[in-house]
């Protein structure tokens, strides 16, 4: 780390009830080797002071546009420049509306319009407020303006300050810290010449990951098959968080009908035994293993070759059980650090911890799916990460968030614990 410039951040803090944690946020970026810079509006004053916000980022704190004397010191314009990353968070409605509307009204607006730099917020509001097409609509209009330099980390869901229980709640500080320090803009930004080679386990890069995804199809005859409901989403995001933190990354996909990933070797399959077959193939060289394919357990005994003509009233099929693709590469010899998927109607932790043991596995990433606003065929996910470890198996929970955001997390904990399993 010795020589590694720091990403130079600014945070900016909306006036919002989870501004308290913006405190323990900053806490996280300093230690994650992050330059602060704290910038907050007239709202966030009223819940949290600009002197808990210097003592924990090491730097004064900005929070007026017309103040000769911040002026005199680090200009506007000069604050502007300096970042390298912006960091809203909270991000209430009322900022998320004046940054769409283009208002420069106090000095955080200013900033982020005075300034090119990639932009993350956490949202934090009221779960109406957050539902409100308004918010939605301006939320949508920041994609449209800003494409790859936005990006959001949450609302989680959950039990707010005003009682409401929905999503609005702001992502937990450290969860908001490892996603954004993990994200290739904030760990390279303006450093990336002057990286060791031994600060590489920072991210993926040089690394293979190899993933399945999506559903398998088992043929019973030319045009029928069994199959069932999943997306592939899930696993196509993890493929993309990857390669944003530079793995080579191969994508085995069942029949899916979501745009592939660009940057990542695709090989398309169909059934189980296909994707067993590609697996054992794309896997030899591979450091990371990740399994989050819906395969199908069972196929039929035999497919018939002609399409089955209807007879009597009953027919019946002989069902036989397909391979285990991520057991049997974890019980190779020389096997890659292997995650598998757990989606479980109930008992989550007791089938999770289950099939760690069961398949060999390193981590398992579990999800209720007797849920219907999350996980099969939804655009968010909540999950429960076990992992194994010297002294026992340990687990954390990510809150519902959509997929993609959900999948720099994973990613991230994925990282963590490779490196960890090789004593790095
Ligand atoms: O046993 P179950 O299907 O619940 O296990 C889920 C995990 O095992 C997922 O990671 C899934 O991709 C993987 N799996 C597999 N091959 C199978 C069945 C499941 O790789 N035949």
């Amino acid at each position: 780390m010795s020589n590694q410039v720091k990403t130079r951040v600014l945070l900016g803090i909306t006036g919002g009830i989870a501004a308290y944690k913006s405190a323990e946020l900053c806490r996280q970026l300093v230690k994650s080797g992050a330059e602060v810079q704290v910038v907050m509006t007239a709202g966030a004053l009223e819940f949290i002071t600009p002197l808990t916000m210097q003592a924990v980022s090491g730097n004064p704190v900005h929070h007026t546009l017309l103040d000769p004397a911040a002026e005199a010191g680090m200009g506007h314009i000069e604050l502007a420049r300096w970042a390298d990353q912006i960091l809203i968070a909270p991000a209430t409605a009322d900022f998320i509306a004046r940054l769409n509307a283009g208002m420069a009204n106090d000095l955080l607006t200013t900033l982020c319009l005075a300034s090119d730099a990639p932009m993350t917020l956490a949202p934090a509001m009221n779960q109406q407020m957050w539902r409100n097409e308004i918010t939605q609509n301006n939320i949508k209009s920041l994609h449209n303006l800003l494409g790859n330099r936005l990006r959001l980390i949450g609302p989680a869901s959950g039990e707010q300050a005003c009682g409401d229980v929905g999503p609005g709640r702001m992502t937990e500080p450290q969860d908001i810290a490892t996603a954004f320090m993990s994200s290739p803009s904030a760990s390279a930004s303006g450093a990336s010449s002057t990286i060791e080679q031994s600060d590489t386990n920072s991210s993926l890069a040089g690394l293979s990951v190899v993933l399945t995804a999506g559903p398998t199809r088992e043929s019973i005859d030319p045009v029928r098959y069994i199959s069932n409901h999943s997306s592939g989403k899930m696993g196509v995001a993890l493929a993309e968080a990857a390669s944003r933190c530079g793995a080579h990354v191969t994508l085995i996909c069942g029949p899916v009908s979501i745009p592939m990933p660009e940057g990542v070797k695709i090989v398309s399959v169909t059934s189980a035994q296909d994707m067993l077959d590609a697996a054992v193939e794309q896997v030899s060289e591979a450091d990371i293993f990740i399994a989050a394919a819906a395969v199908a357990d069972y196929r039929p005994a035999t497919q018939a070759e002609e399409k089955i003509k209807k007879s009597g009233d009953e027919i019946s099929l002989t069902l036989v059980k397909n391979p285990d693709i991520i057991a049997t590469i974890a019980n190779h010899a020389e096997r890659p650090f292997c995650v598998g998927f757990a989606a479980e109607t109930r008992d989550l932790e007791r089938y999770a911890l289950g099939k760690l043991e069961r398949k060999n596995l390193d981590m398992v990433i579990a999800n209720d799916v007797s849920r219907s606003d999350i996980g099969f065929n939804s655009a968010d996910n909540a999950v429960t990460v076990f992992s194994r470890h010297s002294d026992g198996a340990q687990q954390q929970a990510f809150d519902a968030m959509p997929k993609r955001q959900l999948a720099d997390l994973l990613i991230e904990k994925i990282r963590q614990y490779y490196h960890q399993s090789r004593g790095e």
